[in-house]
């Protein structure tokens, strides 16, 4: 489970309020104002928050409502004097699991504490169960290319093998690695994802197996990897054509022996884990030049998967984008006319399944058409390949068709993902360049719907 993350002004509650937490037993990390603690929150893995109300810089009101927004899993209990109780009271209306009152009674404290770690572990389980009957059957296509596929995948899940998932950006490596787990004797544990291209290569060990408290100047607080959080589970190991080779190694020996220390550790940690990976590189190429171990290729690659490009099965198109459009409408009766089809089918999607994906949420805000027109399609079509930008006339002339509402948030998306992009999808970088809170940036990233690569 995650710290204790106290947010205090008075140096002498935040030192008082960890002591009696660590005797409990909790890990517990403290921060001496509102931003400080938002931007711990994205470092640490934290289950619930002390917060006092009464906060310089950014007001303890205004911290909860980030909170809430960015880590809804979290559980606030906030603290306050006697004199701001209607702003602790305004907070647990605005979802703070509970509130005390200062000066602090001990066991009160720990009480609160104790309860909203139990309901974080209720979530946790619950969320999980949700998950599952949500992801179940979205693998939407009917040609030959996916029905193998899906042949492939029920097999491998029935086994433990190492699955190696290879195929060009968008064509659906992920949703294949989910459907694996789910129709395994796994389905049960955790499917845990890490991204290695995102990793620098500083901290990929401390993803990977964890760290002890102390380890390295920011590891406050004892913090397990993504190996251990998979015991029982799936670790699906996306991207791992972009890992270093110093991490490879340290990569082939975790899994081949299942067995790891975390870093700054003594103790040797064994855990049960299937291991899928996915790649949208050529792996032989990558190791006739040098940059990926044969030996590591060789224990990952037990089954190959190649998603196919949608290029090579325009046949599923059809039904790929009818699926998108009726879950992006809402569930709106919107259709696709024969001529849309046509020009959807004809086109080569570069950036496969989630090109159309986004594309046709493109087309449903952008068309009212309740049937919707071949020439609608072509108007946008060739725009939303690629990443170049639409110049700026271009985009006004389209934005000024919209309710200002739509506008608005048309350009809003369209403003971030050009800084994201620029920023190599770095949320910390972008957020100070436009001038937000990272986790501001952050709620609207979800908000918008925008993926990292888009
Ligand atoms: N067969 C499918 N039916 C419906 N939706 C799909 C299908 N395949 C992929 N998608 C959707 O398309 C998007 C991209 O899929 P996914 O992330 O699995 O691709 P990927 O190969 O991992 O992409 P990348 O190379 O960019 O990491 C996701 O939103 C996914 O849900
Ligand atoms: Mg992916």
């Amino acid at each position: 489970m995650g710290a204790i993350l106290v947010i205090d002004d008075e140096p002498g509650i935040r030192a008082t309020v960890k002591d009696i937490l660590e005797d409990e037993g909790y890990a517990t990390l403290t921060a001496e104002d509102g931003p400080i603690g938002l931007e711990t929150l994205r470092r640490e893995s934290v289950d619930v928050v002390i917060l006092d109300v009464w906060l310089p810089r950014m007001g303890g009101i205004d911290v909860l409502k980030a909170i809430r927004a960015d880590h809804p899993a979290i559980e606030t209990i906030v603290v306050s004097g006697h004199a701001s109780i209607d702003m602790a009271v305004n907070a647990v209306k605005l979802g703070a699991f509970d509130f005390i009152e200062k000066p602090l009674s001990i066991e009160r404290l720990i009480t609160a504490v104790r309860n909203a770690r139990a309901l974080c572990e209720l979530k946790l389980e619950n969320s999980r169960l949700k998950l599952k009957t949500i992801e179940n059957d979205d693998m939407i296509g009917s040609s030959i290319k996916m029905a193998e596929v899906r042949e492939l995948i029920d097999q491998s899940a029935r086994s433990d093998a190492r699955v190696l998932i290879t195929g060009e950006n968008g064509t659906g490596k992920e949703l294949a690695a989910r459907r694996i787990h789910e129709l395994s004797a796994r389905a049960s544990g955790p499917f845990v994802a890490v991204n290695c291209a995102a990793m620098p290569d500083t901290l990929i060990e401390s993803e990977l197996f964890g760290h002890e408290k102390g380890s390295f100047t920011d590891a406050v607080a004892r913090r397990k990897g993504k190996f251990e959080t998979a015991h029982t589970g799936t670790l699906f190991l996306d991207e791992i054509g972009d890992m270093s080779l110093s991490a490879q190694s340290k990569m082939l020996r975790a899994i081949q022996e299942m067995r790891f220390e975390r870093l700054g550790g003594e103790q040797t940690i064994e855990v049960d884990v299937r291991v899928v990976a996915a790649t949208n590189k050529d792996l032989r190429q990558e190791i006739a030049a040098g940059r990926f171990r044969e030996d590591l290729f060789f224990r990952l690659n037990v089954i190959p998967l190649r998603m196919p490009a949608l290029r090579e099965r325009p046949e599923d198109i059809p039904a790929l984008a009818a699926f998108f459009l009726e879950r992006l409408g809402g569930g709106s009766s919107r259709r696709l006319s024969e001529g849309a089809i046509a020009a959807l089918s004809s086109y080569d999607w570069p950036g496969n399944i989630r090109e159309l994906k986004n594309f046709m949420e493109r087309v449903s805000v952008m068309s009212d058409e309740d049937s919707i027109s071949a020439e609608t399609i072509a108007h946008f079509i060739g725009r939303s390949d690629g990443k170049d930008e639409e110049s700026i006339p271009d985009r006004l002339d389209t934005l000024s068709e919209l309710r200002l509402s739509e506008a608005r948030e048309a350009f809003e998306r369209g403003y971030l993902l050009h800084n994201l992009r620029k920023n190599g999808y770095n949320i910390a970088k972008t957020a100070e360049t436009i001038g937000v809170y990272p986790s501001n940036l952050h709620a609207k990233i979800k908000k918008f719907g925008i993926e990292a690569g888009e």
